[in-house]
């Protein structure tokens, strides 16, 4: 995995200038990413939802069509990212959900709070030495035997996936700070269980989808 290049302190700024023209470039190289993540995290109306890194509530929307009665929560770094999102939630069928500002790295909410956490495209971002930390983070405010279910760039599996990582080394801000990343196994490590993991390309782009379950009451290792 190559290094990460955008601080976090720089994250807002960075996607502050991003966010006008995110949404054109997810659409077209996320999107099949999108949905299987999506289709993994399986939302059931009734339950308590969290995205983190919510960015311009993409994905966020489609929590709300399918948790109309419980409730999703969503939190960004990035105020600019979040005015997207509000706006895209205004035309959801339901008010029951909240985004506001808020840093993976310290979630402003008790333990064991949520049934699923989704995060996408977030940890493309991080330092390795931050994945555990950021994932022991997740696990603490998901309830036991809650999911978590990240999508993230990754590595390519085929010379020609390998562009994307290239303009990276170019220049890190063409693609928002992101470069390629594989999390399952600091999933394990962070303690999910039931981890796995599906590598998707849409022209070219390479993405991956991760899934793991934190330890439900009273299991044994
Ligand atoms: C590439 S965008 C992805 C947005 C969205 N998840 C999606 O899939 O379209 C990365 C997002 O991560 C957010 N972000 C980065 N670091 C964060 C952190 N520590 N806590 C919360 N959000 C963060 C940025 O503000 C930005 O909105």
């Amino acid at each position: 995995m190559l290094p990460a290049r955008l601080p976090k302190s720089a994250v807002p700024r960075t996607y502050r200038r991003i966010a006008p023209t995110h949404d054109g470039l997810a659409v077209l190289v996320e999107a099949q990413a999108r949905r299987l993540g999506l289709d993994w995290f399986d939302a059931q109306d009734g339950e308590t939802l969290l995205e983190v890194a919510v960015g311009t509530g993409l994905s966020f929307q489609h929590l709300l069509r399918a948790n109309p009665n419980g409730w999703t929560e969503g939190v960004d770094l990035t105020p600019a990212m979040l005015r997207k999102a509000r706006r895209r939630a205004e035309h959801a069928a339901t008010d029951r959900y909240r985004l506001r500002e808020g840093d993976a790295y310290a979630l402003d909410y008790p333990d064991a709070t949520f049934d699923g956490v989704l995060n996408s495209y977030m940890f493309d971002l991080l330092p390795v030495d931050d994945f555990v930390p950021v994932l022991r983070e997740f696990k603490r405010v998901l309830r036991p035997g809650g999911r978590l279910v990240q999508v993230n760039m990754t590595p390519a599996a085929h010379w020609y996936q390998g562009g994307w990582e290239a303009l990276y080394r170019l220049h890190p801000a063409l693609l928002g700070g992101c470069r390629g990343v594989r999390t399952a196994p600091f999933l394990r490590e962070a303690g999910f269980l039931n981890v796995r993991r599906r590598f998707v390309s849409q022209w070219t782009f390479p993405s991956e989808v991760v899934y793991g379950e934190k330890p439900a009451a009273g299991h044994v290792p």
